[in-house]
């Protein structure tokens, strides 16, 4: 493949970098490092890395160009924001279309896209079907659907993955790096009374190669294991890994204003139309981001969501 990442630089660009640069794949990454770091993107044979924006449309022309891609991983997401509508904007919307309609005049063989559960918004039901009404109610959210709508639009080969909470290798949003700052740092946590899914880097990765493939059903997929836990069980795994024993119960207070109490994606279309399924269990899942944590250590926290509040 002629692999064009965008957003390569980022937690899961970086992953795939590293899953498909060994086999011997041509790779070149657009990335801003809005979140991303250009240190994760040693200089390597086979790997190209432009610094730049994909709402740059000149920019994402020219790579198209020069590279010419036979395939797509569109991955570069903005929402460190909440309030900067205009950046989302850009990037998710303008950004995908910059991208989708350069993949199209380029005939691209697949585009992989991901997109994020809270296009759902409030779900009406969970685990939530791959066909639930899309009502998102963020900047990230509403920015990422419009994302995705431009892309199913248009009459590429492309796959929209709804993505779990994915953990694997530079995770460094979500409660999971949270809880192991903190708590290893002496500081107090709170949790949320919200309930997730999560599911492991390797599961994800194999998704992916499905997607890539040529004779792969094309659309929309759920990626996720469709088991839900609580942000106090991650506490508790988090707490038994650093051999914590918190003085006091850990408060759990209600979700933020523009956070949902439970998102679980149900990935019963994706296990029946792609053959895949979850492998890798919840405990197994943390353990093996925890103990990346212990060797490597937690990059910068970011959020797309307003804190939720200790006090409220
Ligand atoms: N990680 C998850 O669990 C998860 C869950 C749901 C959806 N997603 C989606 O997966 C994708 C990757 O997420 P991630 O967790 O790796 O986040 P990330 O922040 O680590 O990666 C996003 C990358 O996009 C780059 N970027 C931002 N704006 C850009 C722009 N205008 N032009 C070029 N690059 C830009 C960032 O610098 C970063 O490297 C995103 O589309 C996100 O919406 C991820």
């Amino acid at each position: 493949m002629r692999l064009l990442i965008t957003g390569g630089a980022g937690c899961l660009g970086s992953n795939l970098v590293e899953h498909y640069l060994p086999q011997g794949h041509q790779i070149l990454v657009i990335d801003n490092f809005a979140t991303g770091r250009r240190e994760v993107l040693p200089e390597l044979p086979g790997l190209t890395v432009v610094e730049g924006s994909v709402a740059d449309r000149e920019l994402v022309d020219s790579i198209f160009a020069r590279f010419a891609p036979t395939h797509v991983i569109h991955s570069a997401a903005s929402y460190r924001d909440p309030q900067d509508w205009r950046e989302d904007a850009r990037t998710n919307v303008t950004g995908t279309i910059n991208v989708v309609e350069a993949a199209r005049r380029a005939e691209v063989e697949r585009f992989v896209n991901f997109q994020t559960a809270l296009c759902y918004g409030r779900p009406e039901r969970v685990p939530i079907p791959i066909d639930h009404p899309m009502r998102p109610f963020t900047s990230y959210g509403i920015s990422k659907t419009a994302g995705e709508s431009y892309l199913a639009l248009s009459d590429l080969p492309w796959v929209s993955l709804r993505l779990a909470n994915i953990s694997g290798p530079r995770l460094a949003i979500g409660p999971i790096p949270t809880f192991y700052t903190r708590l290893k740092a002496g500081q107090s946590c709170f949790c949320t009374d919200a309930v997730r899914d999560f599911l492991d880097m390797s599961d994800f990765l194999e998704i992916v190669d499905l997607v890539l493939r040529d004779d792969a059903p094309t659309g929309l997929f759920n990626v996720s294991s469709g088991e839900g836990h609580t942000i106090k069980d991650v506490f508790d795994a988090v707490a038994a890994h650093l051999d914590v024993v918190p003085a006091e119960p850990v408060p759990i207070v209600p979700c933020g204003p523009d956070d949902v109490p439970a998102v679980v994606l149900d990935p019963s279309h994706t296990e029946r139309a792609l053959g895949w399924r979850a492998k890798v269990g919840f405990s197994e899942t943390i353990k093996r981001m925890l103990c990346w944590y212990d060797a490597y250590g937690v990059s910068a926290i970011y959020s797309h969501l307003r804190p939720a509040r200790a006090n409220a």
